[in-house]
């Protein structure tokens, strides 16, 4: 029987009105009517839905009380890569960040520049189809993130459906975070009920929002700012502002501090105020987000491998407390570099509970005058890793001791040697169990090979029990091997079997990453892995190659070369491939369409729902070459408004000239 026209509108009504006040409550902090009258209205609906399952949608505020629990998450490929940002640490940075972008743009007088607070939470990116919202996702490694939708539907703040007539197809990034006060109170309820205690909002936004049940999601005081555009189809966005615009019609929350400034001058004043009135604020920020304001100049900027070139993030100056050093002991790395580490008398410091702090290197301890025993500052370097700043000489007891660089590795006995000119000394030992324990860590961490259930205890025990020599050897363990392991069983086994297993289907770039190659990080790694295709190639490319790429510099360039150069690391190679490890980039061989294989592409002009970036990275997806300048090798030009010479110069040469439109026509096709 259909359900009653009445019935269908009752139901579209009470979703309406739910909304309203959610967003009346939630955000404008101006509710119109009581919690029970709220509560009235929501079991109305509940009713409703279960006697008539069809009125169910998936943007109805029912579903925000969070459905089933999930074994995981899936996966999800961001539409585009979601870049991270490169750091300011002072004015002069952000002087230097404006030359830049004024020589980038060939422009002499101010830039205009949106200046934001750079929210202390983690990123997610939202898409809204049709008006409504179909999928959240956690940035994961910037490529591939995690299906988060059923808790990010629990946030209150976050609109379920767009408040727009034209029902956009929408995408926004934004950041998850917790309220100070929202915080301190979640933790009395941890200790309350036994359970372990976040060390600070930041990390408890992280894991709250990483609940496999909704409904654990659900009962956390989650919040979220939104602050790009990503895409949004037939509403031309131009400008940062005017993006910011967009958001708040559609009841995305953004943050009120955001300023317009003429001039880096207004940006710089912007970060004293919020420097010394960061305090005041109920969420906390750890420092401010500049952008160019227009967005046809930064699509003309570009982007390095990791971050765009007309953003920047400037980070407040750390904070410094005082504690005392009780011992300095020495931790080996993965490269085998021993660095001197101060234990701390624990003390808060930016947000956490801090312990040990890195004295970096022996010349820093004796510059510094640091000793054992030693009342000291520490901060947080980037807001992020401990470091001691200073010793305070004048509370000396004569109690205190000099700190020697110990002559033999305390993990595996050999020489500790630290070649001439060098600040770094290094454990010389080629079978250091510390050295292959880090790589090992590195090798299977999130953003590497990301291999779940491969804690530190595990990797120790694995090298004691003399399983592993090196990380190939991962690829070679037996259920048997593990079974036998002191705390491990059938289940453990099969589980971290199957995750080893599910690794070597890797993209290329997640190997290069995990290789540890000197300087490559992820983002340079998968430019590598785009630009060879294959290991192999990668393997034989020459220095000039690498610097041919235009993101490559020469010191990365040098050390990928000495890397494959190195007999042991090619062995190493071969050993991982017939172990069935994939050394094929994914984004060459392509699974999406080869619809663009073999042709050069080059995209002038402002596009109305890609940013350049964006484009390029579709048109690599399919196969095609994005170049930057137009000859008789390009096959074809996609102009979007206020294509300028390069138009002319396909239109001169014949160059067959598409519009956005044609262009995913053409990726359509099959
Ligand atoms: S823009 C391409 N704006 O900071 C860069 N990020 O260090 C896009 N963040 O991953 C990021 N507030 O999680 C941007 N107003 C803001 C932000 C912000 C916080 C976070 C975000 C990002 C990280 C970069």
């Amino acid at each position: 029987m259909p359900v009653p026209a009445e019935l269908i509108e009752r139901a579209e009504y009470l979703r309406r009105e739910l909304e309203r006040h959610n967003h009346l409550y939630y955000v404008l902090d101006a509710p119109e009517i009581t919690d029970y009258e709220y509560d009235q209205l929501m079991q109305e609906l509940l009713k409703l839905e279960r006697e008539c399952p069809e009125l169910e949608t998936p943007d109805s505020p029912t579903k925000r009380v969070g459905g089933a629990a999930l074994d995981s998450f899936s996966k999800v490929r961001h539409r585009a890569p979601l870049l991270s940002l490169d750091n300011a640490f002072s004015f002069e940075d952000l002087q230097s960040f404006d030359e830049r972008i004024r020589r980038g743009l060939a422009k002499a007088g101010p830039i205009e520049y949106t200046a934001e607070l750079k929210i202390d939470g983690l990123t997610v990116a939202l898409t809204y189809e049709d008006g409504l919202l179909t999928q959240a996702a956690t940035r994961g490694d910037g490529v591939e993130g995690e299906d988060v939708t059923a808790n990010i539907k629990t946030i209150k703040s976050i609109p379920l459906r767009l408040n727009s007539e034209k029902k956009l197809n929408l995408g926004v990034r934004g950041e998850v975070y917790i309220k100070k006060a929202d915080f301190e109170r979640l933790n009395e309820r941890q200790a309350e009920q036994g359970k372990q205690l976040f060390a600070n909002p930041r990390n408890a936004a992280a894991g709250s929002l990483r609940q496999l049940d909704p409904k654990v999601t659900a009962t956390r005081p989650l919040d979220a700012f939104f602050y790009d555009v990503l895409f949004v189809d037939g509403q031309p966005v131009d400008t940062q502002q005017a993006g910011f615009e967009l958001l708040k019609q559609c009841n995305l929350v953004t943050n009120p501090h955001t300023k317009v400034c003429k001039g880096i001058e207004e940006v710089i004043e912007f970060c004293e105020y919020w420097t010394i009135h960061r305090e005041e604020l109920p969420y906390e920020i750890d420092g401010i987000v500049i952008k160019v304001n227009s967005l046809k100049a930064q699509s003309d900027l570009g982007f390095t491998a990791k971050a765009p070139r007309s953003k920047i993030a400037y980070k407040f100056p750390a904070q410094q407390v005082e504690t005392k050093i009780i011992d300095i002991i020495v931790n080996v790395g993965r490269t085998g570099a021993v660095t001197p580490t101060a234990i701390l008398e624990p003390v808060r410091v930016a947000g956490s509970t801090v312990s040990r702090a890195t004295l970096h290197n022996e010349d820093n301890i004796r510059e510094k005058d640091i000793r054992i025993g030693d009342h000291v500052i520490i901060q947080k370097a980037g807001d992020v890793i401990p470091e001691v700043v200073r010793s305070l000489p004048e509370k000396r007891s004569g109690a205190e001791r000099i700190f020697e660089m110990p002559k033999v590795c305390p993990e595996c006995g050999a020489e500790v040697y630290r070649e001439p000119g060098e600040a770094v000394s290094r454990c010389i030992g080629a079978t250091c169990p510390a050295q292959l324990r880090e790589w090992i860590i590195h090798f299977v961490s999130r953003d590497a090979m990301n291999i779940d259930g491969l804690g530190e205890a595990i990797v120790v025990q694995l090298i004691q029990a003399g399983l592993i020599h090196d990380v190939a050897d991962l690829y070679q363990l037996s259920y048997e091997q593990l079974v036998n392991l002191e705390r491990f069983g059938a289940k453990s086994a099969i589980n971290l079997l199957e995750s080893i297993s599910k690794s070597k289907e890797n993209d290329l770039s997640r190997l290069l990453f995990a290789l540890g190659i000197r300087h490559v990080g992820a983002g340079v790694a998968r430019e590598l892995a785009e630009h060879f295709g294959s290991i192999d190639a990668l393997m034989k490319a020459s220095f000039e190659d690498l610097t041919a790429i235009p993101s490559i510099g020469p010191k990365i360039a040098e050390s990928v070369v000495k890397f494959f150069n190195e007999p042991h690391n090619g062995i190493l190679v071969e050993k991982l491939k017939a172990n069935g490890v994939n050394t094929i980039s994914r984004a060459s061989t392509n699974e999406l369409s080869q619809q663009l294989a073999g042709k050069t592409i080059v995209v002038t002009g402002t596009l109305a729902n890609f940013s350049r970036a964006e484009i390029e990275e579709l048109i690599r997806q399919n196969g095609g070459k994005a170049a930057s300048s137009v000859s008789k090798k390009t096959d074809f030009v996609v102009a979007g408004e206020n294509a300028g010479s390069k138009l002319e110069k396909a239109q001169a040469l014949g160059v067959k000239v598409l519009t956005e439109a044609e262009l995913l026509l053409l990726l359509k096709e099959e």
